[in-house]
């Protein structure tokens, strides 16, 4: 080959690679980081993001030069010459792309291995999925359960999932890993949070109607505030203990997500308005307080004209007593003042 030809190839290569990976590290495809394993994952994505930036570019320069220099004449009908193979340039291209892709599986395997590997002192979390909530229990600390996932900062968690109808999906993007949660099935999920923050939980397989709001949050905190917090929580869900505050279940169990309450600053309107409570109380022809703790335990029994059915999770019943309790005089209360 001339060397023409050459330094044309490495040029235009040379602006598609630079093109290429501009777009790549320019623009935030990813979200930021969280967790040790997104750190390792991010090592995987990359390396095989450069792999095919290269490749982009040899492909794109040797495509765009050949269609340059070998162009036909406008009145050239005639055909090109036949090709009858390359024994070397076919190992060529079947080495190169056998090297590149066992380099990547390498490289998943190790990144694999290393993820599911627990720490010491290991935070187990029992995560439970159904149409179409999160709720999070944990057994160091007497099965307390929210609805808002709570971690200390640098631990090794291990989830242990378990759903109650269909399959949903756990994410939280700044984690970097999905984990299906499967009917009958125990799944699990080895994170070590590194940053302290508030993140989304994402339920990402179509589980049904309401599918768009299982959503919740993953609260990750100093192992000093995460104490702090537990010790507040054993204490309020100790259930005949009258300081159980209706605001924080509200809160804990994500009402305001999906319904609008003036007290709590809620402004949802997937379920129906909690501010319109005794409307509804009175067109269901039922007492305000019994109306309310039906609709919280056993959402099918009254489904409000114009909301949508089996959307409201059936998992509020099970609320231990003094929280259940302090959630319907709170409600009762606020929509008084409102
Ligand atoms: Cu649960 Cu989608």
């Amino acid at each position: 080959m001339r060397r023409g030809p050459i330094l044309a190839l490495l040029g235009i290569g040379t602006v598609a690679g630079a093109i290429a990976t501009a777009v790549a590290i320019f623009l935030p495809w990813l979200p930021p980081v969280a967790s040790n394993e997104r750190n390792r994952i991010d090592v995987v994505i990359w390396f095989t993001v450069s792999i095919c930036i290269v490749i982009f570019a040899i492909v794109i320069a040797v495509l765009l030069y050949s269609v340059y220099r070998f162009r036909a004449a406008p009145d050239d009908d005639s055909d090109g010459p036949p090709v009858h193979g390359h024994t070397g340039l076919e190992i060529v291209w079947t080495l190169i792309p056998t090297l590149l892709v066992t380099s990547i599986g390498i490289l998943s395997a190790i990144v694999l291995s290393r993820d599911d590997a627990l720490g010491k002192n290991v935070f187990e979390v029992n995560v439970t999925a159904q149409q179409f909530a999160w709720s999070f229990s944990y057994p160091e600390s007497g099965n307390l359960t929210t609805g808002i996932l709570r971690l200390p900062v640098n631990r090794s968690v291990l989830l242990h999932f378990k759903s109650k109808d269909v399959i949903h999906s756990f994410w939280v993007p700044e984690f970097g890993q999905k984990q299906d949660t499967v009917p009958g099935l125990d799944t699990k999920l080895h994170i070590t949070p590194n940053k302290i923050g508030s993140y989304p939980v994402i339920c990402t397989e179509l589980c049904g109607l309401g599918h768009a709001v299982m959503r919740t949050e993953a609260i990750v905190m100093s192992q000093a505030a995460f104490d702090k917090w537990l010790k507040s929580q054993t204490k309020a869900t100790g259930s005949p203990n009258p300081s159980v505050s209706g605001a924080a279940v509200f809160k804990n169990n994500q009402c305001g997500s999906c319904h609008t309450l003036k007290a709590a600053g809620a402004t949802a309107t997937v379920g129906p308005d909690l501010d319109k409570l005794p409307q509804y109380a009175q067109t269901a022809g039922k007492p305000l307080e019994s109306f309310i703790r039906e609709s919280v335990s056993n959402p099918k029994a009254y489904i409000e004209k114009g909301y949508p059915k089996n959307v409201m999770p059936q998992t509020f019943g099970q609320l231990p007593k003094g929280q259940l309790d302090a959630l319907v005089q709170y409600l009762i209360q606020s929509t008084k003042k409102g």
